[in-house]
């Protein structure tokens, strides 16, 4: 059996794979490290993947990108409106609140919840790592953002276990990146913990942690993120400035034409890698609509002055991390930063400035999530030996109780249960006095903890109902764990020692 690390990012996704000499990345079918999380739905077949791109402009409305966006939210989430506004397909409310995505595939239409779309890509990650390696992939560990709540965890695992897998553990993207930094290193200082600061640009999101190392071990010390901004936020900036010119130089106005707009998408993306490594950059796409040639240009100096905005906002997950760690920036030993996003030269001067030292690049910047989550696998699974490394992950949000008598308050608590920083798994146990079953509500007790728009509730348990009680009041004991993967669940109840069942709703 193997021991895998999946990264399914919001752009791309990497497969890695312990193996007794060491950790490697697979190749795709088409030879490539990074997969496009793309899925295409065709007139005749459906395309994953490399495929799925390569696909795209021949299906523009039925091709699904960026489901990491749509996974356990609600339709009327305001920043999923706003992220629904560019995709180009179609989708609407479902019965339970959730995103239906709809589209036309072997020419009738379907609908789809983002949580199958997803286990579709992580179908076609797994064939592709079972190719690869010519035997069954089941075990895994699954790269995940720190930001994502109790309901995109479970949809997450919901999508790999459709998909055949079995996640050992879902693992926060900055973890497992500090995992691959750390498992290897041997120059810690052995007077005291040496602090690193991780930070993670993808696609879509900005995460930033503050991570302590000792021989042997690693502690998360504190999780910040902006779940709004990545390398796609800086492709609409582009995207915007190209649009106005286009309106006013060919008289066109690209936002009415789908085509049109992934092709400017597309180029502009392309346009701000280049900018990258040049100090100036052409844009050319030919017959981009009612049949015009289109030709611009843009210094990287006005590409910076135009994302200003964005590239402020970069500093306000750093310095949150900073804050909540109660670290100084002279304590941290090194910024490492990775994501493919992060690879803009301003933001690695940004950086600089914040922390006072220019951000290192010793990781693999699109590999070292998935090369961290298959170490934590192989140190999970029982069929693989690694080194002794002890990884202590964190909560990143404050989880409360409440029953139906009201808010659960235990004299250490103070409402909160799971308080923000606690170490994962963390289990608690709650003493009740009931005759009859009753209900047990999770909900995250600090809303200015959470990204915009995600609501505070979790879940509710019901105990019951109480067998084995005999008196008017029974004793019941209800066993609550904060599990491996960030999920809320009630582990046991008990009256008068005897388990019974507790339903999750
Ligand atoms: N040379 C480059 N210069 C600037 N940006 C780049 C460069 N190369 C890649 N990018 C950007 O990096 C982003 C993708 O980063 P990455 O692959 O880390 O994201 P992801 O892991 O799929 O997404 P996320 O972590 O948000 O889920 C894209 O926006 C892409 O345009
Ligand atoms: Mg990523």
């Amino acid at each position: 059996m193997s021991v895998i690390g999946f990264d399914i990012g919001n752009e791309n996704c990497v497969i890695a794979v312990v193996k007794q000499r060491g950790i490697d990345v697979l190749l795709n079918d088409e030879s490539n490290r990074e997969t496009p999380s793309v899925v295409c739905f065709g007139e005749k077949q459906r395309f994953l993947g490399s495929a799925g791109a390569s696909s795209a402009m021949m299906n523009p409305r039925s091709t699904v990108t960026q489901v990491k966006r749509l996974i356990g939210r609600r339709f009327k989430d305001p920043e999923v409106q706003t992220d629904l506004k560019i995709f180009p397909f179609d989708t609407s409310e479902a019965k339970d609140g959730g995103i239906l995505i709809n589209l036309k595939y072997l020419g009738e239409t379907h609908s789809f919840a983002p949580v199958q779309i997803l286990a579709m890509l992580f179908s076609h990650m797994k064939d592709v790592a079972e190719k690869n390696l010519e035997m069954p992939v089941v075990d895994c560990v699954i790269g995940i953002p720190s930001y994502f709540t109790d309901l995109q965890r479970r949809a997450y695992l919901d999508a790999a276990k459709i998909a055949g897998l079995k996640p050992l553990r879902l693992m926060h993207d900055c973890a497992a990146t500090a995992l691959s930094y750390g498992i290897y290193k041997t120059d810690f200082s052995s007077t005291g913990p040496t602090y690193v600061a991780f930070i993670d640009i993808g696609h879509c999101d900005t995460q930033v942690s503050i991570v302590s190392f000792e021989v042997g071990h690693m502690r998360i010390v504190s999780h910040a993120f902006e779940s709004n901004l990545g390398g796609r936020d800086f492709d609409e900036v582009l995207f915007g400035y190209f649009v106005a010119q286009f309106k006013e130089q060919y008289k066109i106005d690209v936002n009415s034409n789908i085509r049109a707009c992934i092709r400017l998408r597309a180029a502009c993306e392309k346009l701000k890698k280049v900018l990258s490594a040049n100090s100036e950059a052409p844009l050319n796409i030919e017959c981009l609509m009612d049949e015009k040639d289109v030709k611009g240009f843009i210094k990287r100096e006005e590409f910076e002055r135009l994302s200003s905005a964005l590239l402020d906002r970069v500093c306000i997950p750093c310095k949150k991390a900073l804050a909540d760690a109660t670290i100084t920036v002279g304590k941290i030993h090194s910024v490492e930063l990775v994501g493919s996003g992060s690879r803009i030269p301003a933001i690695a001067k940004l950086i600089t400035s914040l922390f006072g030292r220019e951000p290192s690049r010793t990781l693999n910047a699109s590999e070292c999530v998935a090369r961290g989550c298959a170490l934590q696998c192989a140190m999970l699974s029982p069929v693989f030996r690694v080194r002794e490394y002890d990884v202590q992950d964190s909560n990143p949000f404050s989880i409360g109780f409440s029953s139906d008598e009201g808010p659960i308050r235990t004299p250490s608590s103070n409402g909160i249960l799971f308080p923000r920083g606690l170490s994962i798994p963390s289990t608690k146990v709650l003493t009740f006095q009931r005759s009859s079953q009753f209900h047990l509500d999770a909900f995250y007790a600090d809303p200015n903890e959470l990204p915009a728009g995600v609501s505070s509730r979790i879940c509710t348990f019901t105990i019951g109902p109480l067998q084995g009680s005999n008196s008017d009041k029974a004793r019941v004991k209800v066993k609550i764990q904060l599990n491996l993967h960030g999920i809320i669940t009630v582990e046991a109840a008990m009256v008068n020692n005897i388990h019974f069942h507790a339903i999750f709703q």
